[in-house]
């Protein structure tokens, strides 16, 4: 693991990364959780590890392997995940893939629910901490450079751009997650992936290309803008 760290454009660099769904108990059996199958955050915590990066992984419940060379540490929850990143910290990029619950239930039951009788369980869902815009807002430990994800079905390009600005990230990586993205077989748990640059300076169409190509461009791209170390 030493070994992979030894050089490369992030060499020195401490790069956070999270990936995966979260999970919000209902009660001990039960969970909201999201479509994401881990993989686009993983290959970009790879490509960092790749690039000579000392590398966290923040990963919700996902069936991938811990990539090689990544300090990864494994979580439930929304509010599980924020702790873990918040403990990791400082890092000088933090890249948000991780396809957080918006919302978890207002009380989660100690004991599992039961039918009985027929009352229905009304499920009460309360916001959860929004882990992007926490860390962006960050007046102390903010990294130098962060960059979240937007997943979208339609207006894709200015929901993003909207999204940049409410998080007070400085890029967005976006996709269209719709049926009619195009990408055969759909982007969520599929291999592919056509995304959408967001920063300052405008926008950059990635034209369609296997996920972990993503991750090498996105990471090439993170090392260009922090530059070399020391500087
Ligand atoms: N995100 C986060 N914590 C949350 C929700 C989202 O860190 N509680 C991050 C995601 O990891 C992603 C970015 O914010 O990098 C955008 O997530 P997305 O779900 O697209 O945005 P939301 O602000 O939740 O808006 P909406 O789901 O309503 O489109
Ligand atoms: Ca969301």
């Amino acid at each position: 693991e030493r070994l992979l760290a030894a050089s490369g454009p992030l060499k020195g660099r401490h790069v956070l990364v999270t990936s995966g769904p979260t999970h919000e108990p209902i009660d001990p059996v039960r969970y909201i959780a999201n479509r994401s199958s881990g993989k686009q955050g993983h290959a970009i915590a790879a490509a960092a590890a790749r690039a000579g990066a000392q590398v966290t992984l923040v990963s919700g419940p996902v069936n991938l392997p811990d990539p090689a060379g990544v300090d990864v540490r494994h979580v439930e929850s929304a509010r599980d995940m924020l702790a873990a990143v918040e403990a990791a910290l400082p890092a000088d990029a933090a890249i948000f893939a991780a396809a957080v619950a918006d919302w978890r239930a207002a009380s989660e039951a100690g004991e599992k629910l039961k039918k009985d009788g027929n009352a229905i369980p009304p499920l009460m869902l309360t916001e959860n901490p929004d882990i992007l815009a926490t860390v962006a807002h960050l007046s102390n430990r903010r990294p130098r450079l962060v960059v979240g994800f937007a997943a979208e079905t339609q207006n894709v390009v200015a929901y993003a751009q909207a999204k940049r600005a409410r998080k007070g990230c400085d890029w967005i990586v976006a996709n269209d997650v719709s049926q009619h993205s195009g990408i055969a077989g759909g982007v969520m748990g599929g291999d592919s992936n056509a995304v959408h640059l967001i920063t300052a300076e405008g926008v950059e169409h990635w034209p369609e290309a296997s996920k972990a190509a993503v991750a090498e461009k996105l990471i090439a791209r993170v090392a260009a803008s922090l530059g070399p170390l020391g500087a």
